[in-house]
């Protein structure tokens, strides 16, 4: 009735096929972005994991704190002190918008427009 010659060789290859990515990529799906970190400090505004997952309310945050009351407030971290200011803060530490910020970005496909009005670090390649 069936012909198994045809249904186990072609059920072979499509189970190969649809598993490619995986086995192809050695089990790791997909490129994950690796952020280039700042070499001479450690320590970020926030802990990691709220700054992965939340910097852009932070970045609102600050914005509008900045825009609507003002308030600039300088915060210290390391000893060093840094103003409430993309800028002036994040961009001081994280110096390289393509090797840090545009790494997630492009792997999450998000171009936040920010740049169209802010200054984005002289790339040093
Ligand atoms: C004083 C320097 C400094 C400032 C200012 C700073 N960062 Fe960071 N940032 C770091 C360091 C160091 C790490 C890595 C921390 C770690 O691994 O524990 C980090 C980690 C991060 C991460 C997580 C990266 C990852 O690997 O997942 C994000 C996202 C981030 N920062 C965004 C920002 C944004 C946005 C701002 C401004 C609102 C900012 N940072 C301001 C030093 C800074
Ligand atoms: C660890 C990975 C990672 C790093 C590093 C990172 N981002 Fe993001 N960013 C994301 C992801 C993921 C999103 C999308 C989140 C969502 O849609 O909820 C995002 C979204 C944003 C948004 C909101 C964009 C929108 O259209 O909603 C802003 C603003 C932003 N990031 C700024 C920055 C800046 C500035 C830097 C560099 C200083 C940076 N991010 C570094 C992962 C990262
Ligand atoms: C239409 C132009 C424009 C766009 C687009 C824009 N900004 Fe701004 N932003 C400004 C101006 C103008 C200021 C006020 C600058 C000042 O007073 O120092 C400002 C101030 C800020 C501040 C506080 C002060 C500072 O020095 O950083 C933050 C934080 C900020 N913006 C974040 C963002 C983020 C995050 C995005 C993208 C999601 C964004 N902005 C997109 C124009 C823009």
């Amino acid at each position: 009735m069936y012909d198994r010659g045809i249904i186990i060789p072609g059920l072979i290859i499509f189970v190969l096929l649809v598993t490619f990515p995986i086995w192809y990529n050695h089990g790791v799906a997909g490129d994950v972005p690796k952020p280039e970190l700042p070499k001479d400090s450690k320590k970020c505004v926030d802990s990691v994991n709220v700054m992965r997952s939340k910097h852009m309310q932070l970045l609102n945050e600050w914005r509008d704190e900045v825009l609507r009351t003002g308030d600039r407030a300088y915060f210290e971290l390391e000893g060093k002190k840094y103003q409430k200011s993309l800028q002036n803060a994040c961009i001081t530490c994280h110096t390289s918008k393509k090797k840090f910020c545009d790494t997630c970005h492009e792997y999450a496909s998000v171009t936040p427009y920010c740049w169209d009005c802010h200054l984005a670090p002289v790339e040093s390649e």
